[in-house]
């Protein structure tokens, strides 16, 4: 039976039946077969493709093929003491968005690292596209990418990058005795540095937030999890709804267009309010609605213990509309000489 008549009804319908199939087929091979299909007169011979791909790559957590350890490969947990390349799995830190994330020493030199692996077919993508952001970023308070292990035949990817010590800001501000206006300086001039270079680069976050920011017993801060950043350029406008509810600029949660840098300067900005005042404020509290719901005004007062420059620029960093905020022309840099 002919189930799809011309070329165009064809397309679309090879389309929709690979992306549906990308979840057990890799990427590279989904694409290739939809170049072949194209020219293929009958759906028959492409339903046979597919079948014979299926059976082949029916288990998505085995690999055929794979000389590495058993379990490395699978998409799934493994266990403490698997060796990745040269790096031996000592702890498991957390299961991310993207994967399960590990501590791990070299077996040469015993430095230590954290490997973030992916848990599923697609998000091994993912992944590589959080790479590829971080290895153009080289800034003290920025994670830095070691190295990635891709492993093609099975569509999986490990990123090795520099360990750090601490929490997420979230538990230190949570449980921190005495963390004072004065301390929270210290941290906002680290992370406005590391967004000015960031930005600087034409590289937007989209999900900043507290628990994005590991900061160690020194107060030192590191930006982690680059997994949704993407490279802006000043015409492109962004329509998705990307990030953490409560650091969301306005825009992206009413749906309006917008670029890259001024909605991470808001959430900045949400997220040093909170380093003053605490977690119990979040940024929905001074976006208010009209009644019928079709607009808003930002109404922010800043924390009484900010200074008149500090509180100034907080308040810019909030401002309603996007291109108001603290962005161009090196926006984030008078931090570096803020008191409190
Ligand atoms: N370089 C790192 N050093 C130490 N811990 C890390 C590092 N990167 C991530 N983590 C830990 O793993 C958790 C999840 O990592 P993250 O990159 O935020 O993944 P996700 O995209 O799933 O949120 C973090 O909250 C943090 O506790
Ligand atoms: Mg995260």
């Amino acid at each position: 039976m002919r189930m799809m008549t011309s070329i165009g009804i064809q397309t679309s319908a090879l389309r929709r039946v690979l992306r549906e199939a990308r979840c057990w087929i890799p990427n590279s091979l989904a694409t290739s077969l939809l170049k072949k299909a194209i020219s293929w007169e009958d759906a028959a011979d492409f339903l046979k493709e597919l079948k014979r791909l299926h059976a082949r790559f029916r288990h998505p957590n085995v690999c055929d093929g794979c000389d590495e350890g058993d379990g490395l490969m699978k998409h799934e947990e493994v266990e403490v003491n698997t060796l990745v390349g040269d790096w031996r799995i000592i702890a498991k830190i957390a299961r991310g968005f993207f994967g399960f994330v590990y501590k791990a020493t070299n077996i040469n030199s015993s430095v230590k690292a954290t490997l973030k692996k992916a848990m599923k077919l697609e998000k091994a993508e993912g992944l590589l596209k959080e790479a590829d952001i971080m290895k153009r970023l080289d800034h003290k308070n920025i994670v830095k990418l070691i190295n990635v292990q891709e492993y093609q035949q099975c569509n999986q990817v490990v990123l090795i990058m520099e360990y750090m010590t601490g929490d997420p800001l979230s538990h230190r501000l949570a449980f921190q005795k005495n963390f004072s206006p004065n301390l929270a300086l210290g941290i906002m001039k680290q992370m406005a540095s590391a967004f000015a270079y960031m930005h600087s680069k034409n590289i937007v976050h989209r999900d900043i937030k507290l628990g994005n920011m590991l900061c160690n017993d020194q107060l030192e801060v590191k930006i982690i999890d680059l997994g949704l950043a993407f490279v802006s350029t000043q015409s492109k406008q962004l329509y998705d709804l990307r990030g953490t509810q409560g650091y969301m600029a306005p825009e992206i949660f009413f749906h309006n267009s917008y670029t890259g840098p001024p909605a991470d300067v808001w959430s900045l900005g949400i997220l040093f309010t909170q380093l003053l005042i605490g977690l119990e404020f979040d940024g929905l509290q001074i976006i208010k609605m009209s009644d019928d719901c079709t607009a808003y005004k930002v109404v922010y007062n800043p924390p009484p213990s900010a200074s008149e420059s500090l509180a100034s620029l907080l308040t810019a960093m909030l401002h309603e509309k996007p291109v108001e905020r603290l962005t161009r022309g090196g926006g984030l840099i008078p931090f570096s000489n803020c008191s409190i």
